[in-house]
């Protein structure tokens, strides 16, 4: 067992072995981790060759494994009490239920880049919310290919199976997501932001500053069901509005090449909508390297008003937020102690994060239920985080 694993994740992973000793009647051979992820800012911009500010947190997707029958892949999901038989290396049908795609999508990419010698048998359990913005997703892919890189024995970089999760979304899932959630939940370090460059895919890792301020995440009850084909569309756009740049600048590198003269010409062309989406992400990028800036300085109110700034930027120019993470947002600035919030993830529901004073922090959730309860007919949750470690996997030992 790695020396190193904390507490928190240790009794994740036992929990994932006990339930595959439960199911099969031996001990795993491998287990593998991804953690779910927050971003603090830099929404939007991954699939824009962008910045962004994300982090792991102490919640887990767990993957233990062993060899199973041949050309099988036997897998139970704990969290869902079901179980299913899946061909080896195939993608699973696509009336399956998300867990059972991205783990076939897993293997299925895996196997694409090196052979599987055994069928595999496997128990996923984990604790990251689902649909709540803190990417599940990129958990459960993360914990299933770092497990089957040491399974396989591939000699894969944790880009290369960043790459490879992104693959999954894209051909499994039917999403079209950048890379951010993957690259967070690979790479994070222990009580470290990130700084991510998605032109470059440099990263830099800062301290994460403000001793006496905690971050906490608000889940807004709003299921994400217009989030994907929305997504969609902004990515189109985008696209478009970098084609039609380099219409008029044959020298463009990138979306990191555009300014304000190509966002006006765009709008004179007739596409203003295209130069607005376009405009967040400019902004966007240059809100991740001053919240770098406000963080390395103690600058808490200069933080919490990016985090504002960055709202209405999604809210206004982007448009993916909704009533209710407005409503979230307001009620979170109204409370003393708050130094600002933001709707966080893809949006349309999820969540929103609000950077808070430690003292203050206690009764923010009782005082937001109280005051979104008349308004809307969800039920909140929230939770701080600790900021830990990237993906991982070891052989099993007990
Ligand atoms: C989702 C996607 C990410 C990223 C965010 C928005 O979480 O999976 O790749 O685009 O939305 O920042």
């Amino acid at each position: 067992m790695a020396p190193d694993l904390s507490a928190a994740l240790r009794q994740r992973v036992e929990r994932s072995v006990g339930a595959y000793r439960s199911r099969f009647g031996l001990d795993p051979t491998w287990v593998g981790w991804g953690p779910g992820r927050v971003n603090l800012i830099g929404e939007h911009t991954d699939y824009n060759q962008g910045l962004a500010m994300p982090a792991a947190i102490d919640r887990w997707v767990v993957v233990a494994l062993g060899a199973g029958p041949d050309g099988q892949l036997v897998v139970r999901g704990e969290d869902f009490d079901d179980e299913c038989t899946l061909a080896l290396g195939r993608p699973a049908p696509s009336h399956a239920p998300s867990w059972q795609r991205y783990a076939a999508g897993c293997v299925a990419e895996l196997a694409a880049l090196q052979p599987l010698r055994t069928g595999l048998q496997a128990v996923v359990a984990g604790d990251v919310p689902l649909g709540a913005g803190l990417s599940s997703s990129a958990a459960v892919e993360m914990a299933w290919l770092n497990v089957l890189r040491l399974a396989s024995g591939a000699q894969l970089s944790g880009l290369e199976l960043a790459q490879a999760a992104q693959r999954v979304e894209h051909r499994h899932l039917g999403l079209a997501s950048g890379l951010l959630d993957q690259l967070a939940s690979q790479f994070s370090r222990v009580h470290r932001l990130m700084v991510v460059d998605f032109e470059s895919l440099e990263i830099r890792w800062v301290p994460a500053g403000l001793p006496r301020w905690t971050w906490v995440v608000v889940e807004s009850g709003v299921r994400r069901e217009l989030a994907a084909s929305a997504y969609r569309d902004r990515v189109a756009e985008c696209q478009l509005g970098l084609a039609l740049a380099r219409g008029s600048d044959a020298e463009l590198r990138g979306y990191r090449g555009l300014g304000a003269s190509h966002l006006e010409l765009l709008e004179r062309q007739g596409h203003a909508l295209v130069a607005q989406r376009l405009g967040h992400v400019m902004d966007e990028n240059q809100r991740v390297l001053a919240m770098e800036r406000a963080l390395a300085s103690g600058d808490a109110a200069g933080a919490g008003a990016l985090l504002c700034a960055s709202h209405a930027s999604l809210r206004d120019l982007y448009q993916v937020s909704c009533a209710e993470l407005d409503a979230l947002v307001e009620l979170c600035i109204a409370w003393p102690g708050c130094a600002g919030a933001r709707m966080v993830g893809g949006g349309f529901g999820g969540c929103v994060l609000a950077l808070v004073q430690v003292d203050a922090a206690q009764g923010l959730p009782a005082y937001l239920a109280r005051a979104y309860a008349p308004r809307f007919p969800h039920r909140l949750r929230s939770w701080q985080f600790a900021l830990v470690g990237g993906a991982g996997a070891v052989r099993w030992e007990g």
